[in-house]
């Protein structure tokens, strides 16, 4: 079939729109072969049991996709503003939790091209330069927090020599594709993973060189508990490096980033992943993401010292550096 459409489009020569018409078509044959949701999808989410309002919609919809999808259609649009997933600001901290929880264990397959695709591939000079800013002490712990499928400990690997990198994660469908990229590169520097949540890590006090998180922080229910597991589990001396995106400060950059947000943003996950749902969430939670200062503060109260602020490209992603004081330095201070 896909053949037969291609040979028509080659006839075609000449006649732009012709040829145009056969592109579209032969684009949503190849979306709908390979792009699109499978039928009958074996929900995985935890039970709906303490859920409320228009998320208990989008819970109804995922039980029964598990069986008819049919039915997908004429309950989409008895959500509210056609959106299954409610605006982070709405619903409570559990509720974002289970939401952050169900994305990223449906959307693995397609993140990382996706992040590819809407960063223009900046994302990954983001993640090496936040990376590049750390000197680690050899031999200590690198600990990946909210690691998703590894690109920050792939950096790490790739920048910085004899150091033990731990990669934790609370979501395990996103470990194992991290895990498997992290198989396919020939290195001697091992990477442990681990199902580990950032706001309750299950490591010891003052057990780890430096702390990384990105793109992570935004989806944390509670920050200000994060930062303080962070800073539990660092050793004195030790840094932490946070690379985060939000709303630009400067007005005009602000509004051509909402733009992106809101309507091109949704377009091409739209185009290119059965869940662009979730990428409404993603746009949702970075326009919702506290400013720079707030962090700053978040990092102070909890002890940290030494803290810088990058922004990098249109003033959207953000790269923070802060020290756990050294122990000399935290005897005098109390
Ligand atoms: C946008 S992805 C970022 C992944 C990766 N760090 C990167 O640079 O692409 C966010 C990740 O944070 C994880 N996450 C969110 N909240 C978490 C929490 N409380 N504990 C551990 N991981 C969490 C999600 O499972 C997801 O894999």
């Amino acid at each position: 079939m896909l053949m037969h459409l291609f040979f028509q489009y080659r006839q075609s020569t000449g006649k732009i729109k012709q040829q145009i018409a056969y592109l579209v078509v032969i684009f949503r044959k190849i979306k709908n072969a390979y792009l699109t949701r499978p039928q009958s999808k074996v929900y995985r989410g935890t039970k709906p049991t303490s859920i409320s309002g228009s998320f208990k919609v989008m819970k109804t919809i995922d039980v029964v996709l598990t069986g008819q999808s049919c039915a997908l259609a004429e309950l989409m649009n008895k959500t509210k503003n056609d959106r299954r997933y409610p605006s982070v600001i709405e619903v409570s901290t559990e509720e974002h939790r289970t939401i952050v929880r169900e994305i990223f264990s449906r959307i693995g397959k397609r993140y990382d091209f996706l992040n590819r695709l809407l960063s223009f591939r900046r994302d990954i000079a983001w993640r090496r330069f936040a990376v590049e800013q750390i000197k680690p002490q050899p031999n200590r712990i690198w600990l990946d927090v909210a690691t998703g499928t590894a690109d920050v400990a792939i950096q790490v690997l790739h920048h910085h020599k004899n150091i033990r990198i731990f990669a934790v994660d609370f979501v395990d469908e996103m470990l194992q594709l991290g895990q498997s990229k992290v198989r396919r590169i020939p290195t001697k520097t091992p990477i442990a993973f681990g199902v580990i949540d950032a706001q309750n890590l299950a490591l010891v006090d003052e057990s780890v060189g430096t702390v990384s998180v990105a793109f992570g922080l935004r989806n944390m229910t509670d920050r200000g508990r994060a930062i303080r597991e962070f800073y539990r589990v660092l050793i004195p001396g030790g840094d932490l490096v946070i690379l985060e995106m939000a709303l630009p400060a400067t007005p005009w950059k602000r509004k051509i980033f909402s733009f992106y947000l809101k309507r091109i943003l949704p377009a091409i996950s739209n185009l290119f992943s059965p869940y662009n749902d979730a990428y409404r969430y993603l746009g949702d939670s970075i326009s919702h993401f506290p400013p720079a200062d707030d962090i700053f503060d978040l990092l102070r109260d909890a002890g940290f010292v030494d803290i810088v602020c990058h922004p990098l490209t249109f003033e959207v992603p953000w790269v923070f550096i802060a020290r756990r004081p050294p122990k000399i330095l935290a005897a005098s201070s109390g």
